[in-house]
């Protein structure tokens, strides 16, 4: 069923039953490759906030979890390439295996700055999760980039975290703008 928010119109692209069997596989995964660690998981606010949550549940080894806000889009529907550092991360990552949690992998604008700032504190190794990914947009290959939920075409996304003028974030399901 196609929805609206503002003024564009939305269909649905990935259902919730899709996004959790998904997340469960990655959550597996993420358990038997830290194993031998205490990983801190750091959540970028605001669009994985959902993701973040179901992940973590999936989670059964020692882990940590902390956040940083950062901002690209700025309420439009096309990636920026200046990024806005809204909240740093609060605890000491020096020798730590820090993995990066994300809603969308876009141009990869975010991520390179979030890898770049992180890398400077010396934590032992970093890797990215992340729910979704644009392999047509992304600019430049991301090494950390390890465990990636769905690859989706490059077209503008909702719901489930993800916003269109910081609307849409409650919705259970992902949906794409209708071209
Ligand atoms: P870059 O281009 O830096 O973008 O990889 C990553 C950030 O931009 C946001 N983003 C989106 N938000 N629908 C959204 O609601 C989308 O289709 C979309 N694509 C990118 C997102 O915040 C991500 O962290
Ligand atoms: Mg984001």
């Amino acid at each position: 069923m196609k929805i609206k928010i503002a003024d564009l119109e939305f269909e649905p692209l990935i259902n919730e039953d899709l996004i959790i069997e998904r997340t469960k596989a990655i959550g597996q995964q993420l358990n038997a490759d830290y194993l031998q660690s205490i990983p801190v998981f750091v959540g970028v606010l605001n669009g994985s906030f959902l993701f973040i949550a179901d992940l973590i549940k999936q989670i059964n080894i020692p882990c940590e979890i902390a956040f940083t806000k950062l901002a690209s889009y700025y309420g439009g529907t096309t990636s920026k390439l200046k990024i806005r550092d809204d909240i740093d991360l609060m605890v000491d990552i020096k020798g730590r295996d820090v993995l990066i949690i994300e809603d969308i992998v876009d141009t990869g604008n975010t991520l390179h700055y979030l890898i770049d700032k992180l890398k400077q504190r010396e934590p032992a190794s970093i890797k990215v999760c992340s729910l979704l990914l644009k392999p047509e947009a992304l600019q430049s290959p991301i090494e950390e980039l390890k465990y990636v939920g769905f690859e989706i075409k490059n077209e503008f996304v909702v719901g489930y975290g993800l916003d269109y003028q910081e609307m849409g974030r409650n919705l259970r399901d992902i949906y794409k703008k209708v071209e």
